[in-house]
């Protein structure tokens, strides 16, 4: 199982990030190739509905969604990694998403979808809009939904240290692993 973490907090070492270790841990240690894409530090812009991509092989805008690209392409597992940004997913991974408008979605051999996130606030009715999103998508790009982790509670770096979010996490990655192809 090749697995592909898209890792959307601009924040290194942040809970989100640590979240996405945890689940890359059990995913590897059941035996999957795991890669992980952090958009921190990646110039990635929104699509601006240009239509390039309809007509061209590639996308008109030149920055580095190439590498995602790449990435979505020798995968069959996704697994999305969000803070909760203003009840939603962050500028960073909704841009990266949205290029996705381009034909090459077709040829992504994508099976299985995953689910991570954290937010600040203490009730998990703040992940309600991020689900809903992410089962449209799923439902829309015919991916199978395999399981999400979505941690409240967390704000500072390390508040997701110990909790035991991120043993459901490395069991979330396992399943994930050994989902069958
Ligand atoms: C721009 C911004 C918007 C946020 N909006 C929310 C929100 O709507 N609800 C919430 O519970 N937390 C919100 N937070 C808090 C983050 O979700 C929280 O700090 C999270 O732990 C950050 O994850 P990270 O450590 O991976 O960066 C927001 C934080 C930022 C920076």
């Amino acid at each position: 199982m090749r697995i592909t973490v898209l890792v959307g907090s601009p924040r290194k070492g942040g809970n989100t990030e640590t979240l996405c270790d945890a689940l890359i841990a059990g995913a590897e240690a059941a035996g999957a190739q795991v890669t992980k894409v952090t958009l921190r530090g990646k110039k990635i812009s929104p699509c601006v509905n240009c239509d390039y991509c309809q007509t061209h092989d590639r996308c008109a805008i030149t920055d580095d969604m190439p590498e995602v690209y790449e990435a979505l392409l020798r995968t069959d597992a996704l697994v999305f990694a969000t803070p909760i940004y203003f009840y939603t997913m962050s500028a960073q991974l909704k841009a990266a998403i949205d290029r996705l408008h381009n034909p090459i979605r077709g040829k992504l051999p994508i099976k299985y979808t995953a689910l991570l996130s954290v937010c600040a606030d203490d009730t998990q009715k703040a992940f309600d809009p991020l689900k809903a999103t992410f089962t449209a998508i799923e439902n829309y790009l015919n991916w199978k939904h395999v399981g999400e982790v979505t941690v409240t509670d967390v704000d500072n770096k390390g508040d997701i240290a110990g909790n035991e979010a991120l043993a459901k996490a490395r069991a979330l990655g396992e399943k994930l692993a050994k989902a069958p192809l």
